[in-house]
């Protein structure tokens, strides 16, 4: 069996953070979710895996490689512009030949890997799985409409009265015969070649589809809150490991991972949380849930369920900072120059929420 992960597109929901670099190389808990997607597909026994890239290639390619770390091979296939999943699947027929073959989402952090579902289709006579779960705004995804039994009537994009409240998981197995339905169907409305269309062409031929319900938890990372909330999710699962330096005037939680050269100075940190490699913490109070990941600094400042990225630095902070999402190289600071206004620098499609004047 072969892995192919999608991870093209244009994460424009995830702006400005995404304007020049890949959404799927955004870290949940210190690791890009890129990466966890490669070791939840190398978990399940397959080490044949493409990568679909775009416009954010050359970033993926350096920080993934061939694949070596894992003990993967990876190839790149090049998609030149975002038309779709199906599409994707399309160009990707070289590289699959007439292998059964798991398509993973480059955005999406499930829970508990995929390895039970593999292992299920693997000795199936399905010509395909889809993986579905419960959700709060179905019209947001794919939509299944299952019939008593649990076989699959109808699958739709996004649809704005949705059927039923069991979305696709960005998670999907096949067989050779998805590229028969690849090459029958036509764009839609929004102008891609959508793999539920692909699928509602097989179960509309009399192939078999199973649908496997998932339980767990499951998040499409598109958006800034989505993060926050994979994040969450995964440092609440995390095994904690102390390698840093942490000192005698700090109190550091059991569900906190310190990770090696980094250093917590007369700090106060409450798991779960993760300070990353050469990260220091100093007379600082870092909350639950947050992500700090490799070469930043925390000092005199609070800061909560929130990720920052690479080499950013919150100094003299008088306020705490929570549920937000800090890009690379990012500088917060209280300035020591007078007069005492707010100075900006904030690239395109930033957002920065200030507190009122509390007397107003
Ligand atoms: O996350 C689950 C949802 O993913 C499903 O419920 C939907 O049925 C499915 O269409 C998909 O919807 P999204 O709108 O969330 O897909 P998005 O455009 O965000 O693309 C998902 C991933 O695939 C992302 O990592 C980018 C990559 N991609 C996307 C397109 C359209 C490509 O590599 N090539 C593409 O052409």
């Amino acid at each position: 069996m072969k892995g192919l992960i999608l991870s093209g597109g244009k994460g424009t929901r995830l702006y400005p953070l995404t304007y020049t670099s890949a959404k799927q190389l955004i870290p949940v808990a210190n690791k890009p979710v890129l990466f966890r997607v490669i070791e939840a597909i190398r978990d399940a026994g397959i080490s044949d895996i493409g990568i679909v890239v775009g416009d954010t290639a050359e970033e993926i390619k350096r920080a993934v490689g061939p694949g070596k770390q894992w003990d993967v091979n990876i190839t790149y296939i090049p998609q030149d512009a975002p038309l779709g999943l199906a599409h994707a699947v399309k160009i990707s027929r070289d590289f699959l030949g007439d292998d059964h073959f798991v398509m993973f989402l480059g955005d999406n952090v499930i829970q508990g890997g995929i390895s039970s579902l593999i292992a299920q289709f693997a000795s199936s006579s399905y010509n395909s799985q889809i993986v579905l779960t419960q959700v709060e705004q179905p019209q947001q995804y794919g939509v299944a409409q299952l019939d008593d039994q649990g076989q699959i009537i109808k699958l739709i994009e996004k649809p704005k009265e949705p059927p039923s409240n069991l979305a696709l998981v960005g998670i999907y197995m096949f067989d050779a015969h998805i590229f028969e339905a690849v090459n029958a169907i036509k764009p839609s409305w929004r102008g891609e070649l959508e793999i539920t269309d692909a699928i509602q062409w097989l179960v509309d031929r009399g192939h078999n589809v199973h649908a496997y319900i998932h339980r767990g938890w499951w998040i499409d990372t598109g958006k800034p809150t989505d993060m926050l909330e994979a994040n969450s999710r995964v440092l609440e699962e995390l095994k904690p490991t102390i390698e840093g330096y942490v000192d005698r005037d700090s109190e550091v939680d059991s569900r906190v991972t310190v990770e090696a050269g980094a250093e917590i100075i007369n700090s106060v940190v409450r798991g779960p949380a993760i300070i990353g490699k050469d990260t220091r913490i100093v007379n600082a109070y870092v909350g639950p849930f947050t992500s700090i990941y490799h070469h930043c600094l925390v000092e005199n400042a609070e800061i909560s369920r929130s990720i920052v990225l690479e080499h950013s630095q919150i100094r003299n902070i008088n306020r705490r900072i929570e549920d937000s999402l800090i890009g690379r190289h990012v500088v917060v600071h209280r300035s020591p120059i007078r007069p005492r206004a707010y100075k900006f620098t904030l690239g395109d499609h930033s957002q920065l929420g200030l507190l009122g004047d509390e007397s107003s």
